[in-house]
């Protein structure tokens, strides 16, 4: 069966009527991608420097992940956890080799990585249930991810919490050790600390190296363990495998979802040598997690960005997009700050960013928002210089006739 021709008109109809209203959607429709190009219904083209919130690392139909996806889809789609999977042993195999981390356990998406955190680290302190997380982190939908989520606004709506969370600013160290003084002396003790290297949601707030070896040594100091949240920075975006291996640190555990799957949902979560002995079998568990196809298109993923040496070239593309970011800042008084490195960055304007987001995209670039005045860019790892600097050059025309 193919889909019947729909019109965006159709669509918006059949979506208002249909679908619960989570989201408010923009109204753009994408039909086709390649690369880090984007074309909506009507044929418009679009630099995509967004990446479908930073799933899209390797842009859109990568002939290796479609090829792969292709073959992948005529062996088994499904067969469960019941049984082995040689797409999942193997993606294990790389994602511990590249961490240093001990073993992987799959699931399909990052809140569901964030639930087995929050999990496993109550198996490695018995009778604590205290997390110290960060203000503005965001950690999923899930129940206990969004209890340690630090933005109120998600959490209201649904409580009461799983209990036990308290909240720091990023990067002020006296304040994290205080919540960490502060839950070892209460009923919940503390169980983990858990940061986000680069706050996405928040704001794209990169954490220092200070504020992150702090958390180490308090989590080591109170028995609780240190959880990464590398969702939306790990894999290359900030310019290193991990964010973690450019700050000096080993976590416990690592969340990671996003660009994993190659654009099919896919979570994981790595796990240090404290956690493997306590998981035992039938503890925790998902029917689809680690599926044969999404961990063949992960395998393609990491070798992809393994052979084309990419990681390095995020990197370096980030030392100078951020320099050019930084001139614009100082030409463009509507510019507050910008942060970021590799291939996560925020602009921080002194007003909404919303409209100029909708100026941006119908000059023809997709961007998101980080809170209320953050232009956030996710790009996919294949953009190429020219887009991001007439991306650039865009931003700042839109920002001088808003003046005027
Ligand atoms: C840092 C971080 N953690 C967790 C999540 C939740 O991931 P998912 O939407 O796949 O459940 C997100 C999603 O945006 C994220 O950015």
């Amino acid at each position: 069966m193919r889909l019947p021709e729909t019109t965006p008109l159709e669509v918006e109809e059949k979506d208002a009527a249909f679908v619960l209203g989570t989201y408010a959607r923009a109204p753009f429709h994408p039909r086709k991608g390649k690369g880090a190009k984007l074309w909506d219904a009507e044929g418009k083209e679009y630099w995509d420097l967004l990446g479908g919130i930073a799933v899209s690392a390797l842009g859109h139909a990568h002939p290796r992940l479609v090829r792969a996806l292709k073959e992948a889809a005529g062996g088994l789609l499904h067969t469960s956890n019941l049984y082995h999977q040689p797409g999942q042993a193997l993606l294990a195999e790389r994602l511990v080799t590249a961490s240093g981390l001990s073993k992987a356990f799959f699931c399909n998406s990052g809140t569901e990585a964030m639930e087995a955190a929050l999990k496993f680290a109550r198996l490695a302190t018995p009778g604590r249930w205290g997390v110290v997380a960060l203000e503005e982190g965001f950690h999923g939908r899930t129940m206990g991810a969004v209890s340690i989520t630090g933005h109120e606004a998600y959490r209201t709506p649904f409580d009461p919490m799983v209990p036990g969370a308290s909240f720091v600013p990023p990067n002020d160290v006296p304040a994290l050790r205080s919540a960490v003084a502060a839950a070892v002396s209460a009923a919940s003790g503390l169980s983990a600390i858990v940061l986000e290297p680069v706050l996405g949601e928040g704001g794209v707030i990169p954490l220092t190296k200070d504020f992150v070896l702090a958390a180490r040594e308090e989590a080591d100091r109170a028995g609780a363990v240190l959880v990464l949240d590398e969702i939306q920075c790990g894999l290359g975006r900030t310019g290193s495998l991990f964010a973690f291996q450019a700050l000096g640190v080993v976590p416990d555990m690592v969340t990671l979802a996003k660009p994993l799957g190659g654009g099919l949902p896919l979570g994981a979560l790595l796990v240090g040598e404290r956690i493997v002995p306590l998981v035992k079998p039938g503890m925790h568990g998902t029917t689809f997690g680690g599926n044969p196809v999404a961990c063949r298109l992960g395998l393609e993923f990491l070798c992809e960005i393994e052979e084309k040496g990419l990681v390095a070239r995020v990197a370096a593309t980030g030392v100078w997009f951020g320099r050019l970011l930084r001139n614009l800042k100082r030409r463009c008084p509507a510019v507050v700050d910008v942060r970021g490195s590799g291939l996560i960055w925020g602009i921080e304007l002194d007003r909404e960013a919303k409209p100029v987001v909708t100026a941006l995209r119908e000059r023809g670039f997709v961007v998101g928002t980080s809170r209320e005045k953050v232009i956030r860019l996710l790009p996919p790892f294949v953009t190429p210089k020219p887009a991001l600097a007439s991306f650039a050059a865009a931003l700042e025309a839109i920002l001088k006739e808003e003046q005027k």
